[in-house]
Order: structure tokens, then C-alpha cells, then sequence
């Protein structure tokens, strides 16, 4: 697996993306340059058009249905277990040792140095397009931080179009957010914990008692309404007393509206860049299209490896 590399943005540090930048690829840009944060104020980056079939919800979402959510106190043992089957290959955070851990260590680190400069929770993971690696991402940051003292963290599949977190997690699928926004499930059926963990394959895979996780659901083409709806606060409003972190995986951002409904509850924004991928316009669109929402950086994921960085972390290809 490659690398990531992450660069984090210190919220009171934006900097002016340089305007003569050409078009080029992440990957062009030397290493050093991906440890640094780039990162265009609001008003510097250009407006970009919203497909047709996906508008911004900005009046009220009507109840969907009259079932209460429960009062405001959320009972964790109740939250039910079920048996998942990790996809390992797709969790390096799980490993003990390597580059790939490192990396999520790293970004675990500048997050909790965001954290010190001002409240931080609820992280929204995004980015311009699809396939940059939002769920990879997402879920390697939330495992990551799991295992970090202990800290509660709680996992939302936050794209009811395209919902994989609970493939790479090897667990069910529904009932899931987009039941609980439509109404159609309260808080606790959604949430799950892993009971018996298996590996598809034969190894022992860790334990994950601090991880609580809600699925995607199938939003179908209700998505976009459902992504507007005050439930998702609710939601967020209800959960964030009992968890140390909320990570909320997302749709792209350009080619629908789903993940800006959703970064209004959210203390965050998180962007994904895919090295060698990603263009540089596409990466401004993404952080224009969140502009009423905190960015709190961007990452920058399956850069090839380079020995000097290899270097910098103290690995080098042989001593995974
Ligand atoms: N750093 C990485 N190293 C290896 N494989 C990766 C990496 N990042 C992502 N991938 C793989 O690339 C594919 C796309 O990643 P992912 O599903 O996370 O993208 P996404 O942005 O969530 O896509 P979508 O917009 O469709 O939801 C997946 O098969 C994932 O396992
Ligand atoms: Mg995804």
C-alpha cells in the first residue's frame, strides 16, 4: 500500500493559494511540499456548478415520521453488537508497526493539535471527487484514534449513495443513517459494535472496543433530501456527550450536495486529495463548495513512496 501524506491545516495559519499555480497532479509537487497545508481562503477560489439533480436543502426537512428519538439520554450498553469480518488489507491503522501506521499516527497528531486551538469532535471526511480515498481515510482515522488512550469513537457512514464502510468493516449495512434520517429506525437500532471479530482470512484480529459504527443505509435517490435533514443534528447532538469522536464519512462534493448538508453539524472538515489523481483546481472546487464549514486541512493519500520521506519516519521499504 502506499503511503499517505497528510498535511493539516492550523486554523488560524491559512495561506493564500499562489494564483499562477498551474493544473498539475499532487504527485508532482516534492515531498516536502505534502507535509505543509495549502489551502485557499474562501474568497480565493472560484464557484462551482452543482449538478441539476442535487440542490441544496435549505428549508426545514419535514419530519418523515412522528417516532420519538427517545429523550436526550443515550444508553451505550444498549447500542447492540454483531459479528463483523475486518477486511485487514484495507485497515492499516490496525497494524502494529509500519509506514502506513505512522502516517495515521501523524494525522492523529495534528488533530489533536487542532483540538488544543479550539473544540473539535465531529469530522467530516470529503473531498472533490469520487475514488480519492474518503472511506479509507475515514475509517483508518477513526481505528486509529480507537486506539488512542482509549477514546470513544463513533463512525458514521455519511454516503447513503455509495455506502462501503461496513464492507471494509465486514458487518450489515442496514438498518443504517438513512433509515434513521427518514425516520424509519431511532439512534440505538442504527449504532453497532463489533461482537466476534473475524478476519477473512486466518489471523487474529484486534479488538475494538472503543469503535461504535452506523452504516450508510440506502438513501437511494432520497440522498440529498436525506443529507438535509435536522435529524443528522439531532443525531450528532445526541451522540457527542457520550463519544471522545465522531468521524462521518461523505459523498464527493462536486458531483452532488450530500456531504455540505452534512458539514453543518459537523465542528470540521476534513478534504482528501488522491496523489497523482487529484488536479489542483479540483481540490480548490472541493474547499470552495465547504466554505461555510471549518477546513481543517487537507490529506493528501497514495502518494508513491520516496525514500527520503521514507527516511524521514525512520522505515525504510523492508522493515514492515
Ligand atoms: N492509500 C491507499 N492505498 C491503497 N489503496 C487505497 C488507498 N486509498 C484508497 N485506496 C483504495 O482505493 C479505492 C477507493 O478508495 P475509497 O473507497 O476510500 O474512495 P472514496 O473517495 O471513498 O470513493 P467514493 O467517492 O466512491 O466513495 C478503494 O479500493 C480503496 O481501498
Ligand atoms: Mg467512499
Amino acid at each position: 500500500m502506499s503511503r499517505i501524506y497528510e498535511a493539516l491545516q492550523k486554523a488560524e495559519s491559512e495561506r493564500k493559494l499562489d494564483r499562477r499555480e498551474p493544473e498539475l497532479d499532487m504527485q508532482d509537487q516534492p515531498a516536502s511540499a505534502t507535509m505543509t497545508t495549502t489551502v485557499a481562503e474562501p474568497d480565493d477560489v472560484f464557484a462551482t456548478p452543482r449538478f441539476a439533480d442535487a440542490p441544496i436543502v435549505t428549508e426545514p426537512y419535514p419530519e418523515p415520521s412522528t417516532r420519538r428519538l427517545g429523550g436526550d439520554s443515550l444508553d451505550l450498553s444498549r447500542i447492540p453488537t454483531r459479528p463483523w469480518a475486518l477486511s485487514l488489507p484495507q485497515l492499516p491503522a490496525l497494524l502494529e508497526r509500519g509506514p502506513a501506521v505512522e502516517q495515521f499516527r501523524s494525522l492523529r497528531s495534528r488533530i489533536f493539535e487542532l483540538r488544543d486551538i479550539s473544540p473539535l469532535k465531529t469530522i467530516l471526511v470529503s473531498s472533490g471527487v469520487p475514488q480519492e480515498g474518503k472511506s479509507f481515510i475515514s475509517t483508518n482515522l477513526a481505528l486509529s484514534l480507537a486506539r488512542h488512550k482509549n477514546s470513544k469513537v463513533l463512525l458514521i457512514d455519511g454516503d447513503m449513495r455509495r455506502y462501503t464502510l461496513h464492507q471494509i468493516l465486514g458487518c450489515e449495512s442496514h438498518p443504517g443513517l438513512a433509515d434513521y434520517l427518514a425516520g424509519k429506525a431511532d439512534i440505538l437500532e442504527v449504532m453497532q459494535r463489533p461482537g466476534a471479530l473475524q478476519t477473512p482470512t486466518a489471523g487474529t484480529a484486534p479488538s475494538l472496543p472503543n469503535l461504535t459504527f452506523i452504516a450508510g443505509g440506502n438513501g437511494g435517490d432520497k440522498a440529498a433530501d436525506l443529507s438535509g435533514s435536522p435529524r443528522f443534528g439531532e443525531l450528532i447532538r445526541q451522540a457527542s456527550p457520550h463519544f471522545d469522536w465522531i468521524i462521518v464519512d461523505s459523498s464527493p462534493v462536486l458531483p452532488v450536495s450530500d456531504a455540505v448538508n452534512l458539514a453543518r453539524w459537523c465542528d470540521g472538515v476534513l478534504l482528501v486529495a488522491r496523489g497523482g489523481v487529484t488536479k489542483f483546481p479540483v481540490a480548490q472546487r472541493a474547499q470552495s463548495e465547504l466554505k461555510a464549514s471549518k477546513i481543517l486541512g487537507f490529506v493528501l493519500n497514495a502518494v508513491q513512496e520516496t525514500p527520503e520521506v521514507g527516511g524521514y519516519y525512520g522505515y525504510d521499504g523492508t522493515a514492515q
